[in-house]
């Protein structure tokens, strides 16, 4: 093979590499086809579906129907935070043009730099439980859970159908 032909063939190699990523959803904006739009629709609730395996326990806490645990609240503050940092990826494919099963409404993706500040309202607030735990500052716990569950409300009211 002459060097000419090498590069052609590992040229071709890299577009196609970025055309699969790109086919992936996280980078695209918009779903390209029904299975696409399925598929991110399925990851975006099956991410909040980990968001409500975490927030669960803390909401109970928050209610008095189980005791504050130190080691579950910061473990799952943790993980909220970590779910925020890959939300954005997870809700930026826009799949309206699709007929999906979703709670999502059609104003997600209009502007979605507001999405982007209603997830770093989250991660602040997971945070912030975070470190009112690692203080042990047992007064602060009730706020600082119900701050979190503030978060997930404001992008609910605003982007989630009931
Ligand atoms: C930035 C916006 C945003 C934030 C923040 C957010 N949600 Fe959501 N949530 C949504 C949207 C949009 C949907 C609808 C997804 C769909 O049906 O495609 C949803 C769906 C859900 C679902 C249903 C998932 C399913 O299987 O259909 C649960 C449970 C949920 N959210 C819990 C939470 C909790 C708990 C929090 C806070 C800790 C939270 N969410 C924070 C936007 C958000």
């Amino acid at each position: 093979m002459t060097s000419g032909i090498k590069r052609k063939v590992i040229m071709g190699l890299g577009a196609s590499l970025v055309s699969l990523i790109a086919a992936s959803g996280v980078y695209a904006n918009e779903a390209t086809s029904e299975r696409h739009a399925a598929a991110a629709t399925q990851y975006r609730q099956a991410l909040f579906q980990l968001v409500r395996s975490n927030m669960g326990p803390l909401g109970g806490m928050a209610k008095g129907a189980i005791p504050f645990d130190e080691s579950v609240m910061k473990t799952n503050a943790v993980r909220l935070e970590q779910l925020a940092d890959m939300m954005s990826d997870y809700l930026v494919t826009d799949t309206r043009k699709f007929n999906v099963e979703t709670s999502a409404k059609d104003e997600m993706w209009e502007d979605f730099s507001d999405v982007e500040a209603k997830i770093e309202a989250m991660r602040a607030a997971a945070q912030n439980l975070a470190s009112v735990v690692e203080a042990g500052d047992t007064d602060g716990y009730r706020a600082a859970i119900g701050k979190v569950g503030g978060s997930c409300k404001s992008c609910h009211d605003a982007y989630k159908a009931d």
